[in-house]
């Protein structure tokens, strides 16, 4: 079956991070029969597009991200049954479901990677990067310098052999071969496969990195302690990629009429971008990255003093605007705060002390904003950053724990670099979803995952949240029906769009002009900051305090407050 509806207009989408959403079967790791016991609160919450990250059979080394099987469910999550269960449930409420697809690597246990080790002549071995190390004197150096994301080399040495294969990621997940054409038909027919299931498209993972360098000659740049340069131009958005893509797009999605997320982290510009994502010659629907994720300077912050990351709030906006000037009325655009890569965006740019305001504050700035917006599971609750206090606590996330031993090899304490981690590590964002105050937080009757943050007990947890009027869910439940309302949404993709005093240095606030001509401001600190507004207000639809400061044309904003003001 295809689909019939490939468009975003009127998308609210939902991220889910099924390891740890909801635990139907009770073996303490989050499933999909706990999905599908959850896809009545994620209608009504009024989200109408999910994206479930990885659900294939995997190892788990990179939670998902290293697929031995595609063509299997995780038995974790549970069967190919309860997969397509899943499809039919969700569709029924009106649900359309994109799934993770890994594209870039597989697991090292994948048969065609056991294959390729077993038999150098085998057609698997052209599907990954095999390459002779360096000979210096006893030693074999891996082929070049390259450093990869997750802090390491991107060579693994095969055994004590002379050969490495490459992988941008963990050492459990080698890169496949995109020029190599049969491997291409491999994923091509994964694809076909799960849209005869009835899947509504793809969350395209590490698109930017499908092309290589394959001269893989040193890098030029600044060595690090071991002598490796991290410079993504050597596989990040090289010009191959548009032909891969063109053909993936030709054979497969354009036929099947499939939605298409490629995420591309940081690697590619907003023009960049739009090669991939025009709606006239673009090859997927939109483009994933991470320009707005790390505007405190949160990010490589080991060096800092916790009162050194601020906000950045010109910072956030410019990096929209960048994005807002390059697609609006030309390609389709997610915006979002926050996924399973990020800590949590409360503790980001929000404030645990002002849970509740900062968390409506953030909801309503990025749902009104240009583009799709996405919400990732938990802030529809205010979950914040894990309470851990050990950097061991953060190692179910591989990249945490080789960044851990690369600065512990540096010589950071432990109480240095979990301080770094409790703001900066991805681990954060993938504690168990906080359903109720009962044990594990309801996630499941026991929970084999990260640790459960313990500010389930004090509120931050669906079930206290439906009973409360004034609650963050209800807040976002309430903010997500007037996004969808036709003529908002028909304002905010189509009407003209102004940031209104880009220079202020704590208030994010903007104008749309159209069928509705409404404005949103919002205070992104914790403290009162003024806000001069000479539009006449009409009517407030979404406030996060009892009353209104306006004097004068001038706004007395308190920490993290915010309105949608219709003017
Ligand atoms: C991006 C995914 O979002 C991330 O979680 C993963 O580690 C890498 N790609 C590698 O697959």
């Amino acid at each position: 079956m295809d689909n019939v509806n490939n468009s975003f207009d009127d998308c609210v989408g939902y991220i889910i991070y099924p390891e740890t959403f909801k635990d139907g079967n009770g073996d303490g790791v989050g499933d999909i029969p706990g999905i599908i016991s959850k896809l009545d609160y994620l209608r009504d919450l009024g989200v109408n597009l999910l994206w479930i990250c990885p659900l294939f059979k995997s190892p788990m080394d990179d939670n998902g991200y290293d697929v031995s099987d595609y063509l299997t469910i995780n038995p974790l999550y549970g069967t190919n049954e309860d997969f397509k269960n899943l499809l039919e449930e969700a569709h029924k409420r009106g649900l359309r479901v994109v799934i993770d697809f890994v594209l870039n690597h597989t697991s090292d246990e994948h048969p065609w990677f056991q294959k390729a080790l077993q038999d150098p002549s085998c057609k698997e071995r052209g599907y990954y990067f095999f390459r002779r190390g360096k000979k210096e004197g006893d030693r074999i150096l891996p082929p070049n310098n390259w450093k990869g994301f997750f802090a390491t080399s991107v060579w693994k040495q095969v055994g004590d052999s002379e050969d490495f294969y490459f992988h941008l990621f963990s050492e459990k997940m080698p890169d496949v071969n995109w020029a190599n054409p049969e491997l291409r038909e491999e994923y091509f027919k994964i694809a076909h496969h799960y849209l005869d299931l009835g899947v509504d498209g793809f969350r395209l993972d590490a698109l930017a990195h499908l092309a290589k360098d394959q001269s893989f000659e040193d890098a030029q740049g600044q060595c690090d302690e071991h002598g490796l340069v991290f410079d993504t131009s050597k596989y990040s958005n090289r010009p191959e990629l548009y032909d891969y893509l063109r053909e993936f797009k030709n054979k497969v999605f354009a036929p099947r009429h499939c939605l298409t997320l490629g995420e591309v982290g940081g690697g590619v510009s907003p023009e960049e971008a739009l090669k991939l994502s025009d709606r006239e010659r673009g090859v997927i629907n939109m483009v994933f990255n991470f320009d707005t994720a790390w505007c405190n300077g949160a990010f490589g912050s080991i060096d800092r003093k916790d009162e050194d990351i601020k906000t950045d709030v010109i910072a956030l906006k410019r990096n929209f605007l960048r994005w807002y000037e390059a697609c609006h009325d030309r390609a389709d655009m997610p915006v979002y705060w926050c996924n399973h890569d990020h800590p949590r965006v409360l503790s980001q740019y929000g404030d645990t002390r002002y849970r509740d305001e900062s968390a409506k504050a953030l909801f309503t700035i990025l749902l009104f904003l240009y583009g799709t917006p996405f919400i990732y599971n938990g802030d529809e609750i205010g979950m914040s950053n894990a309470d851990y206090d050990k950097p061991e606590d953060f190692f179910r996330d591989v990249s945490t724990k080789n960044e851990v031993a690369a600065l512990r090899a540096n010589g950071y304490d432990d109480e240095t670099i979990t301080r770094y981690l409790r703001r900066a590590s991805r681990a954060n964002a993938r504690t168990p979803m906080q359903w109720e105050n009962a044990p594990f937080a309801g996630f499941g009757p026991c929970n084999n995952v990260n640790k459960v943050n313990e500010n389930y007990k004090q509120g931050v947890n669906v079930l206290d949240q439906m009973k409360d009027p004034w609650s963050i869910l209800n807040f976002f439940q309430y903010a997500i029906m007037k996004r969808r309302e036709p003529a908002i949404n028909d304002t905010v993709l189509h009407g003209s769009f102004s940031i209104l005093d880009f220079n202020h240095p704590d208030v994010f606030a903007y104008s749309h002009d159209g069928k509705e001509h409404f404005a949103v401001i919002a205070n992104l600190r914790p403290y009162q900051v003024y806000f001069g507004f000479y539009n006449h207000p009409q009517d407030v639809v979404l406030h996060n305090y009892g009353d209104v400061l306006l004097n004068d044309h001038v706004f007395t904003l308190r920490p993290f407050e915010c309105f949608l003001i219709k003017i």
